[in-house]
């Protein structure tokens, strides 16, 4: 029995009202329910104390949450009234969150933004999220650039109610940005340069190379003319004693103090030396049109034993140092690429090569040359001190040179490097075993 029954029976007992037990039964019934009614609901009111307390905890962690976040965070509604914003807003602004809530976000803007504003706050569909930049008005003027995201807020009947935006600075990125575009710029212009330079520097060397190519056929034609034009003279003048003309006397003796005989008889080597001479510088002059005046770009089938020929033999010619030089070129193997840049490719590593050798005592260059499967393999090795263990991951960077100042640029590998792969092929770098160094690449056959 409970508190309201012995109440009532109390009240009974005093005789105001009278009980028979047939009443009474109804009343304990009545009162058995008021009973439950009244335990339900003191039991929803712990629940409901609960569920707010948990409410109360949510809110707490949403909003510990927002403030947390080092994004600046805006609500409006729909016309663009500022609902809610986080502290990294108001610090932003260094205004009081009441000097911003309530206002519309056009007059805490920067005026310049007015037009990007309208694309963030125009009503749209639910996942439709606008981006933009904003600047925002503060106390000193106008801050710095933010990237902003605007999400469309919906009512629980799809109506639009406002937006939430999000946004970060960018200012100090687009700087950055920029300042890394110009850097680019600048090296790709550098980079160009350099390019050039190398460019001329190789051509420098070719055209050293051609001048001693083309100094000792020239000679010899030189010198072949000079005897033609001695030689001439004491043909005119027997001549003319046959003729009658000049002075006569004994032809047999003139002929034989002008060595006519003689003359003669050197004709034909005269000739064909001076022929030969001709034929090498014309022949000097073909390779040349073919190595130099090949464009950047122009692709053609170049024979490998032709080009690794050429090349080795312009390099050692340059280098003028005796060199044991090997071939061993298989024949008639073809690559398509720019023959006049797998020329320089060729020159460059035979031209480390043999300034690598400089204090070996019997230098000797291996240049092969193989077919594998669909790719052709060079491999340039010399029997020099290799490459030092702690400059093998650098000598293929822009620069990187052991050589003294104005012996070397450090960029012949860097070059050779991008013409191999540009040609589909890696250059690459090992020392042997046995000593020395050896670089090699592969490239498709053609
Ligand atoms: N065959 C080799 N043996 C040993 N070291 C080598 C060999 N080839 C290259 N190197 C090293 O790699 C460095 C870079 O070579 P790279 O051809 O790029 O420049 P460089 O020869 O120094 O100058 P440049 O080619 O511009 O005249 C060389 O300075 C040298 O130290
Ligand atoms: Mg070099």
């Amino acid at each position: 029995m409970n508190e309201t029954e012995s109440l009532l029976k109390l009240i009974a007992s005093r005789g105001s009202i009278e009980f028979d037990h047939e009443r009474e039964g109804a009343w304990i019934e009545v009162i058995r329910k008021m009973d439950e009614v009244y335990s339900d609901l003191l039991r929803y009111e712990v629940d409901l104390e609960h569920k707010n307390a948990e409410l109360e905890e949510a809110q707490a962690f949403v909003t510990n949450v927002i403030e947390s976040v080092s994004d600046i965070l805006v609500v409006c509604d729909a016309i663009g009234l500022v609902q809610q914003v986080n502290s990294a807003f108001q610090n932003t602004l260094s205004r009081s969150i009441e000097d911003i809530v309530g206002r519309n976000i056009a007059d805490i803007i920067d005026a310049a933004n007015g037009a990007k504003l309208v694309q963030l706050l125009k009503p749209r569909g639910a996942s439709d999220v606008v981006d933009g930049e904003l600047r925002f008005a503060t106390d000193g003027g106008s801050s710095d650039l933010f990237a902003i995201n605007s999400s469309p807020r919906h009512d629980h009947r799809g109506r639009f109610i406002g937006v939430v935006l999000t946004g970060r600075p960018i200012g100090e990125l687009r700087r950055a940005y920029e300042a890394l575009h110009k850097a680019h710029h600048e090296l790709q212009r550098v980079q160009r340069q350099l390019v050039e330079q190398e460019k001329m520097a190789s051509l420098g060397r070719l055209v050293a190379g051609v001048a001693h190519e083309l100094n000792n056929p020239i000679s010899f034609v030189y010198g072949n003319i000079h005897t033609l034009m001695r030689y001439r003279t004491a043909l005119a003048a027997y001549f003319d004693a046959i003729h009658g003309k000049g002075k006569a006397g004994d032809l047999a003796a003139l002929k034989k103090s002008l060595r006519i005989d003689e003359i003669l008889e050197d004709f034909g080597p005269l000739i064909e030396g001076t022929m030969e001479g001709a034929v090498r510088i014309s022949e000097i002059v073909k390779n040349l049109r073919r190595l130099s005046f090949s464009r950047i770009g122009e692709v053609e089938r170049v024979n490998i034993e032709r080009l690794i020929n050429t090349a080795v033999l312009w390099a050692v010619r340059t280098k003028q140092v005796r060199v044991d030089v090997r071939m061993e070129i298989e024949p008639e193997l073809w690559v398509s690429g720019n023959e006049g840049q797998l020329h320089q490719v060729i020159v460059n590593l035979v031209e480390n090569a043999i300034d690598a050798m400089r204090a070996t005592e019997l230098p000797r260059l291996v240049v092969s040359a193989a077919r594998k499967g669909n790719e052709i393999l060079f491999r340039i090795s010399d029997n020099g001190p290799g490459i030092d263990m702690d400059n093998i991951g650098r000598i293929f960077e822009p620069f990187f040179t052991t050589k003294r100042v104005g012996e070397g640029t450090g960029l012949g590998l860097w070059i050779s490097y991008g013409i191999v792969r540009e040609h589909g092929g890696e250059l690459s770098a090992a020392n042997d075993p046995q000593g020395g160094a050896t670089f090699s690449f592969a490239l498709p056959a053609a």
